[in-house]
């Protein structure tokens, strides 16, 4: 209440309100001589102590009260997903999925919800949204960002933050900047030049910033050329703060600032959850000696206050009771969230939609059918109040007539481990040591089951390492599955017969792994698997498993006696989650199951959960229809069944390419780290003592070349090109008008006619791509500049105009770093995918 009070003539200003003692949504309010003249008296009744102070969170998500000058603690929430800090929320179709939606609107309506929520639980800063690249399919956090285009991120990111800030609360864009792997993510450097960062990996954070202005940014974990996100004088001073102009707040990511005064020097303004290195011990005597000016710690409290005052922060309870906490509107934002991404990748002979009349029996099976999977794992793992699985989705839309078969169809990961039947049982040897040498002690068990779930452990403080020695004999011949996991800290290898098959490195983290071994009748294989764990006790599963024998004989059965199959495969919040990346291939034993369900029933519909391209290839020919339903949040059962039998029309369009197979993409030849360049780092680990680590550099080779870019430049195809998604009915474009010359610089108009020329309303995405065959820089053949979503009636046209500044044009100079256009010819293409565009007209800039 302290502006409100204290300065009546600035609460008019700044719009301070209470409504009937109810706070009402406010937007924040333009930085102006009245904010400015506040913050920096504010600042003045600070001491050096307590400016410092300022700069740390406490109690893990906020941020520093101080009474004295009517400060109160802001209170944070991830984000991506939902408001998930606090209890259970509404989980919506967020990240890839919203990307898929390429719905503007949409996403400032997300946004809003967000806000919404974020207010109902008293939320000043949601920690989203991420706006990182999805370089490759692997990515572990690729579900919780967007797109692999900076052009798609930036239109739907702008509306987003928009939506999130209208409400009164300070959206948060991360993980800024080059976070687009898991692996290693505290060590890992990505080794990029600044024309590939100003092209690709910035341009949705620069839109975030100069047009949604965007009041808080994320610095990652990782190194961008060597050096911390959160002490890069590149990325925080030059590009972030100089050349956008970035007036909000620089936070850290959590536990991510590795030297205090190198952060507080170059741009970090606030350390979070907890001032461990931006604190009095270390910046104290730095400014008395010079190592940091007072300026700098000035203007990061400057920007706090000015942030507090935009928004009102002090002056009105950010609980806004007029929002809800469990709320109807928004579970109808979150349906349509997922109706709008949920994309149609195959549909042959037009299986889809299904007649619901016609369905007597339906089987539901997979591992994914039964509990709903709104998200994926880690901080933006939200608790849905009432997820609808695929299971109850389907079989509440049939209705009590129909019957419904469900089977998991395989094991769990647990019960593999445990039925493993090893020849005498597994020798297990635990080593006072971390390199298997020293007197283990030893024992014997039947198996291998200690996997549990958690990713996250304190460490060790006790050098351990432990083998286990096992022997396998194949009582029939065919196709076995080698299952190993372990948590995401940990680090193992599988030797089978004295060959390494699997291995995990420290922080790598792909859980569960397998391996195929092709085995005849009476064959004996010797395994060792030699296992370090990070923190106490054993989190690690060993079995092997002859696969066909994996697939339920209930699934089997009930996949032949439905008139239609839905197999239910893909990732879960365990297996792909923050902290770790994961594997391009399904989920060990979902190939075999979808292969067994599609021999038992030719009408089986497959649908994936994850957060981008997944390994297809083994079945796609074998199944009729496959839907990508990314994460579909918490109505995602609804949203299906509804997709399913017609009931809507699939709209969502892949906003990542889907390779043939990982080696495919253009970012394989440079995962993970190159041997030989490693550095070390002198960092604190989790239980607070130095550590050295070494430095992993990953080489950003594939340069500009990510996604469909390489693939248009190359001439070569994916499996299903970005952009791309089926629907029950047929767009045609037509009479693509474009100038023949336009002026550098200038705005270029593009219009163009789009018409349903099917049966069925559906929604089309118009797709503009920009060529500079003229251009003397490399570029990418084609570039996404421009794109709408349009809603048709059957028979009905809409006319639409895209206009396309000079950005649609420019490349990133990196002799003049600057932004810039070579006149010449240019080739303008529409259509709907990056592969599919009808309509070309060139146009030729002076
Ligand atoms: C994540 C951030 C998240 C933060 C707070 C970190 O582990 O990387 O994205 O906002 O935790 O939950």
């Amino acid at each position: 209440m302290r502006i409100c009070m204290n300065t009546g003539m600035l609460s008019a200003l700044l719009g301070c309100a209470l409504v009937g003692g109810m706070a009402a949504a406010q937007a924040p309010v333009p930085d102006s001589p009245a904010i400015e003249a506040e913050a920096r008296s504010l600042l003045n009744k600070l001491t050096l102590e307590q400016k410092v102070q300022l700069l740390g969170g406490v109690e893990s998500i906020y941020t520093h009260a101080m009474p004295t000058i009517g400060l109160p603690g802001f209170k944070m929430s991830d984000a991506s997903v939902g408001v998930d800090a606090w209890g259970p929320t509404t989980a919506y179709a967020g990240g890839v999925a919203l990307a898929a939606t390429w719905d503007r609107v949409f996403a400032r309506k997300l946004g809003e919800s967000l806000g919404k929520d974020a207010r109902a639980r008293g939320v000043n800063f949601l920690l989203g949204p991420g706006l990182n690249i999805a370089r490759s399919p692997t990515g572990g956090r690729n579900f919780e960002y967007l797109s692999e285009d900076p052009y798609l991120n930036g239109a739907l990111d702008v509306p987003y933050i928009e939506g999130v800030q209208s409400e009164g609360v300070a959206a948060t864009v991360k993980h800024y900047a080059l976070n687009n792997e898991e692996f290693d993510r505290h060590n890992a450097s990505a080794d990029v030049d600044e024309r590939t960062m100003r092209e690709i990996y910035l341009p949705a954070f620069e839109a975030a910033v100069t047009k949604a202005h965007v009041d808080a940014v994320m610095n990652s974990y990782n190194l961008v050329n060597g050096v911390h996100a959160t002490q890069n004088e590149f990325l925080n001073l030059k590009v972030l703060k100089g050349d956008w102009g970035f007036k909000g707040i620089l936070m850290s990511d959590w536990d991510a600032v590795y030297d205090g005064v190198a952060a507080a020097n170059n741009g970090l303004d606030l350390e979070m959850p907890s001032p461990l290195f931006m604190n009095q011990k270390t910046l104290l005597p730095a400014v008395k000696d010079g190592r940091v000016k007072a300026l700098t710690i000035d203007d990061k409290v400057l920007r706090l206050l000015r942030v507090e005052l935009r928004y009102g922060f002090a002056d009105r309870p950010q609980f806004d009771p007029a929002d809800s906490t469990y709320s109807v509107a928004d579970r109808v934002v979150a349906l349509q969230g997922a109706l709008e991404s949920i994309t149609l990748l195959k549909n042959e002979g037009h299986l889809l939609p299904l007649d619901p009349a016609k369905i007597k029996t339906i089987a539901i099976i997979g591992p994914d059918a039964w509990p709903a999977v709104p998200g994926g794992g880690g901080s933006s793992q939200a608790t849905a109040f009432d997820p609808v699985s695929l299971l109850t989705g389907i079989a509440n839309f049939l209705g009590p007539d129909v019957h419904v078969l469900y089977s998991r169809g395989l094991p769990d990961m647990t019960n593999v481990c445990r039925n493993t039947s090893w020849e005498n049982g597994v020798q297990v040897e635990t080593f006072p040591s971390r390199d298997f040498t020293g007197k283990p002690e030893t024992g014997i068990r039947q198996d291998v089951s200690d996997w549990r779930q958690e990713q996250w452990g304190p460490m060790d403080k006790n050098p351990r390492s432990i083998r286990y020695t096992a022997a396998f004999k194949a009582d029939k011949a065919g196709k076995y599955l080698l299952l190993a996991a372990a948590s995401g800290e940990d680090t193992f290898r599988i030797l089978v017969d004295g060959k390494q098959v699997i291995a995990q490195i420290h922080a790598e983290g792909q859980v569960p792994r397998s391996m195929p071994l092709d085995l005849v009748a009476g064959q004996t294989v010797n395994i060792v698997a030699d296992y370090l764990p990070y923190s106490p006790g054993a989190r690690f599963g060993l079995g092997l498993a002859y696969e066909p024998d994996l697939v339920s004989a209930d699934a089997r059965k009930f996949a032949s006696l439905a008139d239609v199959v839905v197999v239910a495969a893909g990732f879960n919040p365990v297996i792909e989650g923050e902290g770790h990346d994961r594997t391009f291939t399904l989920p060990w034993g979902q190939d075999a199951l979808i292969g067994a369900m599609a021999g038992a029933n030719p009408s089986t519909i497959v649908t994936l959960t994850g957060g981008g391209g997944m390994n297809v290839e083994p079945w796609l020919d074998k199944v009729p229809v496959l839907l990508h339903l990314y994460y579909p949040g918490q109505e995602g059962g609804r949203a299906v069944a509804q997709i399913l039998f017609g009931k809507h029309d699939p709209e969502g369009k892949l906003p990542v390419t889907f390779d043939r197979s990982w080696e495919d993409s253009a970012s394989a030849p440079y995962y993970y780290g190159v041997s030989g360049a490693d550095t070390t780092l002198h960092a604190i680990a989790d239980n607070g003592e130095p550590v050295d680590y070494t430095i992993e550099h990953i080489k950003y080779g594939d340069k500009l070349m990510v996604g469909y870019r390489y693939w248009t430049t190359t001439g070569k195809h994916p499996l299903f090109p970005f952009g791309f998604g089926l629907s029950y009915t047929t767009f045609r474009f037509a009479n693509l008008q474009a100038p023949a010359t336009a002026s550098s610089g200038a705005t270029v108009p593009i219009s163009f006619d789009v018409t349903n020329i099917g049966k069925v309303s559906g929604a089309e995405v118009a797709q503009l791509y920009v060529s500079d065959p003229s251009a003397k820089a490399t570029r990418p053949e084609r570039e996404l500049k421009g794109f709408e979503k349009i809603r048709l009636a059957p028979g009905e046209t809409k006319h639409v105009t895209l206009n396309l500044d000079a950005r649609a044009f420019s490349y990133w100079d990196s002799t003049d770093h600057k932004w810039t256009i070579e006149p010449g010819k240019f080739v303008i293409h529409v259509g709907d995918s990056s592969e599919n565009t009808p309509l070309h007209a060139d146009l030729t800039l002076n």
